[in-house]
């Protein structure tokens, strides 16, 4: 038996089930082959597999993104066992900021929800073993307009984010002043790679001028699609809409169709399981968006099933593809390498 080569995406929460049977009596194994030709990666080295973490904006949006939840959230991943799983980045999305600049042009944390400032909040989260991100945008103000945006403070900024120990920007595309995103993408690209600190680079230009033809240039992720809803039929969606790019997945660089929904309450188990299995077979970013101080025993076994994070990480990085119809069912040729015996 081959992989999930041949199976219909609707049918994947019986085939999870197949492998991790499988796998209890040793019989799944992943195959790695041809790794060192797909590597070409952005000179910062980050994003060899899909990036792994948690953050804030599918369950908090601006409300709740604060440095008493993320700290929570960091101990909460190393309490439950996610962070040993994997799930790394501990990422705080907008409305994090004053909505002013500093006297010294600077982006501040916003006093009251982060009176301790980023770097403390960094240095607490590497203290857990975790990694930090931020958010900022590639515009004048962020999506929210509750802070500023980067543009035009882009070396200012990246050394600002170097100097709290942060280890991930994801960069919106609002309030951009309809500037091009082939200016403003590489601008911040190049000022992170000069700011002394390797800092994962996500690219959240939500697909409008097709970022998977020159994203891995300039980031190690990049969106493919508008926000991701906690319904089924978004979620297929994004699904849909990221499936297109998938030749251009590779080590260093990878589709992005948005963050995970998965615990937040929207669809129903099954359906999570689909939805965390399409973005491991698409080798998409798996970024938590629930919260995981207050997750059920059900939402944790998705978020934890060795076997799919398996099919994610693995290290030659192919996305999978839809290959042809079955009646209604979608076929994928998913994760060829990765052979059931
Ligand atoms: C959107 C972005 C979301 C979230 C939001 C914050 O543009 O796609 O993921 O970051 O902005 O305002």
């Amino acid at each position: 038996m081959e992989g999930y080569r041949g199976r219909p995406w609707t049918r994947l929460p019986a085939l999870l089930l197949a492998c991790a049977a499988a796998a209890a009596v040793g019989e799944c194994r992943v195959v790695h082959v041809g790794e060192a030709h797909r590597r070409s990666m952005l000179a910062n080295g980050l994003g060899a597999t899909p990036p792994m973490g948690w953050n804030s904006w599918n369950h908090f949006a601006c409300d709740g993104n604060g440095e008493v939840v993320i700290r929570e959230t960091a101990d909460a991943l190393v309490s439950t066992g996610l962070a040993a799983a994997g799930y790394k980045y501990v990422n705080l999305d907008d409305c994090w900021a004053e909505p002013e600049r500093d006297a010294k042009g600077n982006l501040a944390a916003n006093k009251k929800t982060f009176p301790h400032g980023i770097k403390a909040l960094a240095d607490y989260v590497h203290s857990k073993g975790l990694k930090l991100g931020i958010y900022s945008d590639a515009g004048y103000k962020t999506c929210a307009k509750a802070q500023p945006g980067s543009l035009g403070h882009e070396e200012q900024d990246a050394k600002t984010f170097a100097s709290w120990g942060v280890d991930y920007l994801k960069y919106d595309n609002c309030n951009n002043g309809d500037t091009k995103p082939l200016q403003r993408y590489p601008d911040m690209s190049k000022a992170l790679m000069q700011a002394g600190r390797p800092i994962f680079f996500n690219l959240c230009e939500w697909g409008d001028m097709h970022p998977a033809r020159w994203g891995a240039a300039y980031g190690n992720s990049w969106r493919t699609t508008n926000d991701i809803e906690d319904t089924w039929n978004s979620m297929t969606s994004m699904a849909d809409q990221n499936e297109v790019w998938a030749e251009y997945a590779r080590p260093g660089g990878w589709n992005d169709p948005d963050m995970l929904e998965v615990g937040n309450g929207g669809m129903t188990n099954d359906e999570y399981i689909v939805h965390f299995s399409i973005w491991a077979i698409s080798k998409a970013p798996l970024i938590i968006g629930c919260d995981v101080r207050h997750m059920s025993q059900d939402t944790y076994d998705i978020l934890a099933n060795k076997e799919v994070i398996a099919v994610n990480q693995d290290p030659l990085g192919v996305q999978g593809k839809k290959v042809r119809m079955e009646g209604s069912s979608e076929v994928t040729d998913a994760a060829p390498h990765c052979t059931l015996r």
